[in-house]
């Protein structure tokens, strides 16, 4: 009897992508919690003004605020880089501004990951200019180990390796934001150098 020909299994499909936990969102609750005191602890009387950057930092953002006791406010910015692969030339552009103005504010910075630091070396000099009373930084991840610009964050959730994380606000191809938890994506073939669009 012929056997019917079968393919190979190399000439069939993609390489699966997948996603194995880094930090589970009970970890992250908890260190958000840390966070919240610890943010109110330096500015024990002042009104604080989240500003978080769209769109992986809006779950950090509204857990963040929920934390903190006192006064909060919150508006939004949106960047997005030209360098749109791992070997960005760091060009970060403005696409939504803020809807008020920061000036006088304590103004907390608000964002998934620090990565290269470019976006927010751009943030940075970008709110500086607008003469808010205290500027701080709050990231949930840092990847110390990629850092190009010569910016650190005030309040750190976890410093991790140099992997490709998804979760928790984060995406790969604007998928996976919606997860509890943060995990390394596995891709499994040369696609891998996309992941790092904005
Ligand atoms: P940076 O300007 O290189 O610090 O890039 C920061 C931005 O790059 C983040 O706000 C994310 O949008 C994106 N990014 C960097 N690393 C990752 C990652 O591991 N997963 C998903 N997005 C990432
Ligand atoms: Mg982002």
């Amino acid at each position: 009897m012929p056997q019917s020909k079968k393919p190979g299994p190399q000439a069939t499909k993609a390489p699966r992508e997948s996603v194995r936990i880094l930090i589970t969102g009970g970890r992250i609750q908890r260190r958000i919690q840390e966070i919240a005191k610890q943010i109110r602890k330096d500015f024990p009387d002042e009104p604080l003004h989240l500003v978080s950057v769209l769109k992986g930092g809006v779950f950090f953002l509204t857990d963040l605020a929920r934390s903190i006791s006192g006064e909060v406010s919150f508006d939004f910015i949106a960047v997005s880089s030209y360098g749109q692969n791992t070997h960005s030339s760091g060009q970060v552009r403005l696409t939504r501004d803020l809807d008020s103005s920061v000036e006088g504010k304590t103004v907390i910075v608000v964002e998934d990951i620090l990565d290269t630091g470019m976006t927010l070396q751009y943030l940075l000099r970008l709110f500086e200019q607008r003469k808010p009373k205290h500027l701080r930084v709050a990231v949930l991840l840092d990847k110390p180990e990629r850092r190009i610009a010569d910016v650190r964050a005030d309040y750190v959730g976890f410093s991790i390796p140099n992997e490709f994380v998804v979760g928790y606000g984060l995406d790969y191809a604007e998928r996976y934001r919606n997860l509890r938890y943060v995990g390394i994506l596995t891709l499994g073939s040369d696609t891998k150098k996309d992941a790092a669009k904005k």
